[in-house]
C-alpha cells in the first residue's frame, strides 16, 4: 500500500509573487499538476495535498483531479511540520507513503517508479532521491556512507564551509514506512537557523535510509525562484520538442517555438518559427503552422496552413488556409477548402467549406454556408450595444465589399450584395440586394466661390 503526499502549503517567498508558487505554471500546468501527475504511474491508494498559504486558490486550482485529500497545514512551520499534518489522517496506515515537494515539477513518472520499487525492494525506513550536481547551492546536502546509506541531510544554509563541498543534494523526494516515520516525526526539533521543523532531520531518527541517484539530474531541479522557473521551463520545451521531432513533425528553429505539453500533432506537421501552440490544440498531418502564429485550444485538421495568425478556442477543417494576420476565436469553427485573409476576425462564427472570407472582415456570431465569397470590408454588426444578434448566410452568395450586416438577419442562397450595402432586412434566395444611398451626378458642377455669375 502507497499514500502520496505533496506539500504545497508554502508561500515561495523568492518568487516575489501573490501566486502561490506551486500554482505557477510550466508549458500549460501548474507545478503542483505535474508533481501530482507524475505519482500517477505509483498508483496510490490515497493523495494528500498539504495545503496552506493561498489555499483556496490552491484547492480551486486542483478541483479538476478526482480523489485528493487536502490537508490544511495553518502556518508554514516547515516541511516536517507539513508531514505532521497528516498523522491524524494516516492512523493504523501500515504501508508506504511517498512525500514529494511541489516544486519539484519535472520528475519523470518512470523515476518515481524504480525509485519506490527500490525502496520497498529494500525494505528501507526511508529512501531519499538525491542528485550529484556541479551547483548544489541552495540544496539540503545529504551525507551518505560507501552502502549509501545516509546519516543525515543538512540544509544549505546550516552547512558548514566544508559540509557545502559536498555535492550530493536532497531531491525532496522521498518515501518512507509511515509506521516508522509517524514515530519520529513528533521528535524533530526546530533547532536551525530557520527555526523550522525541517522533514529531512527524521533521517537521523529512522534506519536504514538509502539514497538514490536519480539519473538525469534535470528531473529534480527545484523551483524557488522566477530563474529556476524559467531554466525549467527550458528543460521541458527541450523535452516535449524532442519527443515531437521524433513522430515525425518538423520544427523551425526549434528554439523559438513553444509547445504544451497537452498539444497533440501528426507526423508531417510542419511548426514555423516563432509559433506557439497552447492548452488543448491539435493539429492535423501536413498542416503548416506559422511563422508568427498562435493556436490555442483549437482543433485544426489536416493540410491547414496558418500564416502569422491567432485561433483560440476554434476548429479549422481540412485544407483550409488562415491568414496572414487572422484572427480566430470564441469558437469559431471553418470548413474545409476556406480561406480566411488579411486582418479577418472570427468570432463565435461556423464557416461552411470552401468560403472565402479574404480581407479587412468581422464576422461574429454567425453562420455562413459553403462557397459563401464574403467581400472586402464585410461586417456583421451583431451587437446593439445590449445583446449580440445573429448573421446567417447561405450557400454561394457573395457579399459586395464593404457591406454590413446588421443582426439579427438572415441572408439566403445565391444572393449577391451590392458593395458598400447596409443589409437590415432578411433577403430571400437568388436576389441581388443593394441598399445604399443611389449615386447622384450633378453635371457642370462647380464649388461656389467659383461659380462665374456669383453677385459681390
Ligand atoms: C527543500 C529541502 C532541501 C531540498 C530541497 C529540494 C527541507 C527543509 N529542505 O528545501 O533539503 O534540497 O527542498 O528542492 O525540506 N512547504 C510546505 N510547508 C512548509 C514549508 C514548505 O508545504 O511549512 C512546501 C513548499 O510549498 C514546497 C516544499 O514544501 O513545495 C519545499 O519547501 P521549500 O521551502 O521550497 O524548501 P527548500 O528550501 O527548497
Ligand atoms: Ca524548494
Amino acid at each position: 500500500m502507497l499514500a502520496v503526499a505533496v506539500l504545497a502549503a508554502g508561500r515561495g517567498t523568492r518568487m516575489k509573487s501573490t501566486l502561490p508558487k506551486v500554482l505557477h505554471s510550466l508549458a500549460g500546468q501548474s507545478l503542483v499538476e505535474r508533481i501530482l501527475h507524475s505519482a500517477t504511474t505509483v498508483e496510490p491508494s490515497r493523495r494528500f495535498v498539504i495545503v496552506g498559504y493561498g489555499s483556496e486558490q490552491v484547492k480551486q486550482a486542483l478541483a479538476h483531479l478526482p480523489d485528493l485529500e487536502f490537508v490544511e497545514q495553518r502556518q508554514q512551520l516547515g516541511t516536517g511540520h507539513a508531514v505532521q499534518q497528516v498523522i491524524p489522517h494516516l492512523e493504523g496506515f501500515q504501508g508506504d507513503l511517498l512525500v514529494l515537494n511541489g516544486d519539484v515539477p519535472l520528475l519523470r513518472p518512470e523515476t518515481l517508479e524504480n525509485f519506490v520499487h527500490q525502496h520497498q525492494a529494500h525494505q528501507n525506513a526511508a529512501t531519499v532521491l538525491t542528485a550529484q550536481i556541479p551547483e548544489p547551492s541552495g540544496y539540503g546536502r545529504v551525507f551518505c556512507n560507501e552502502q549509501n546509506i545516509v546519516t543525515e541531510i543538512v540544509e544549505d544554509r546550516d552547512c558548514t564551509v566544508a559540509q557545502k563541498q559536498n555535492r550530493r543534494i536532497n531531491a525532496g523526494i522521498y518515501c518512507f514506512s509511515w509506521p516508522q516515520l509517524a514515530i519520529a516525526l513528533p521528535q524533530i526539533k526546530a533547532d536551525n537557523d530557520q527555526q523550522e521543523y525541517y522533514l529531512p532531520d527524521v533521517v537521523k531518527l529512522l534506519s536504514p535510509v538509502m539514497a538514490i541517484d536519480v539519473e538525469d539530474s534535470k528531473e529534480i531541479q527545484g523551483i524557488n525562484n522566477r530563474k529556476q522557473l524559467a531554466e525549467a521551463a527550458v528543460v521541458l520545451q527541450d523535452r516535449i520538442k524532442d519527443y515531437w521531432l521524433a513522430a515525425g513533425v518538423t520544427l523551425v528553429d526549434p528554439r523559438s517555438i513553444t509547445i504544451d505539453e497537452t498539444v497533440e500533432l501528426a507526423p508531417d506537421v510542419v511548426i514555423e518559427p516563432q509559433t506557439h501552440l497552447r492548452g488543448q490544440t491539435t493539429v492535423g498531418s501536413g498542416s503548416r503552422i506559422g511563422p508568427g502564429s498562435l493556436i490555442e485550444n483549437s482543433q485544426i485538421a489536416a493540410d491547414v496552413a496558418v500564416l502569422y495568425s491567432v485561433v483560440s478556442d476554434s476548429t479549422v477543417a481540412a485544407q483550409t488556409r488562415i491568414g496572414p494576420y487572422a484572427h480566430l476565436r470564441g469558437q469559431a469553427v471553418v470548413g474545409a477548402g476556406c480561406r480566411i485573409g488579411n486582418f479577418v476576425e472570427l468570432k463565435k462564427a461556423k464557416v461552411g467549406d470552401r468560403t472565402n472570407i479574404a480581407h479587412l472582415s468581422y464576422i461574429g456570431d454567425a453562420t455562413l454556408g459553403d462557397q459563401v465569397n464574403v467581400g472586402a470590408g464585410t461586417i456583421t454588426a451583431n451587437y446593439d450595444g445590449y445583446q449580440k444578434h445573429h448573421t446567417k448566410i447561405g450557400d454561394r452568395t457573395k457579399t459586395g465589399s464593404n457591406s454590413v450586416f446588421v443582426a439579427p438577419i438572415t441572408i439566403g442562397a445565391a444572393v449577391t450584395v451590392g458593395a458598400g450595402s447596409v443589409v437590415t432586412k432578411d433577403v430571400p434566395d437568388d436576389c441581388l440586394v443593394v441598399a445604399r444611398a443611389k449615386q447622384t451626378v450633378i453635371p457642370d458642377w462647380k464649388p461656389k466661390h467659383l461659380r462665374q455669375d456669383q453677385t459681390n
